[in-house]
């Protein structure tokens, strides 16, 4: 069996600003970046190119079950290739995957096979991994847990100034109310609200709270 190396993991609703955040401490700590929203995007994002309807999970679970994922690290991050192919940026953060996500993402098989790869990434070496179960379910064990948070309307705003219309509030109910895995405060985390805070400030709150040695 390979190492596990130690995980911090950084979990909190849509567009509170922990990717931005993820991506700079893990930056700064020399450590493998994880975005594990990016893996519920490009599953979905496949499940729509096979013309499957996101809110069927019988025809969802067949069409995931054919999809082959790998996570290859490339400059720092894991990137997503699904069944050969890499989508953009663009694509993954496209309205329609906008919309259908949180339902492939509530497909039991679907977070069973992703969780499965993203402890197997605990291999590769030290991360941080961001996403929305990963201190409660995928590392619970971990000591480095952080829960980043924002008010809804600074989040609404962010996701705006990007240009990008997100049913921002739609997809927190669905994540918060699903039966497996649900968004959730993990215990053990340290809450960082970043409403009003600089996003360099929130990396040095982060990386203060997680007392490194
Ligand atoms: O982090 P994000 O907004 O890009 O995530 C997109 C969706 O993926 C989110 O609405 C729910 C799902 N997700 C999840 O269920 N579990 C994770 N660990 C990460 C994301």
């Amino acid at each position: 069996m390979s190492a596990a190396h130690s995980v911090i993991t950084i979990d909190g609703p849509a567009a509170s600003g922990k990717s931005s955040i993820a991506r700079l401490v893990a930056q700064r700590l020399g450590r493998t970046y994880v975005n594990t929203g990016n893996m519920y995007r490009a599953m979905t994002w496949a499940v729509l190119q096979a013309g499957v309807n996101p809110q069927d999970a019988d025809a969802v679970r067949a069409a995931a079950a054919d999809i082959v994922f790998e996570s290859p690290v490339v400059e720092g991050k894991t990137e997503v290739c699904v069944s050969g192919r890499t989508p953009t940026e663009a694509e993954l953060n496209s309205d329609p995957v906008n919309r259908a996500v949180s339902f492939i993402a509530s497909v039991d098989e679907v977070r069973d096979r992703l969780v499965a790869e993203q402890r197997a990434l605990a291999a590769i070496g030290p991360l941080v991994m961001e996403g929305r179960d990963i201190g409660s379910v995928v590392f619970p064990e971990s000591p480095h847990k952080i829960y980043v948070d924002a008010s809804e309307e600074v989040r609404a705003s962010r996701r705006g100034a990007q240009g990008r219309a997100d049913q921002i509030a739609e997809r927190d109910r669905i994540d918060k109310q699903r039966k497996n895995s649900p968004l959730v405060i993990p215990a053990g985390a340290i809450v960082i609200d970043n409403s009003h805070i600089t996003l360099d400030q929130a990396v040095d709150q982060v990386i203060a709270a997680l007392q490194l040695s």
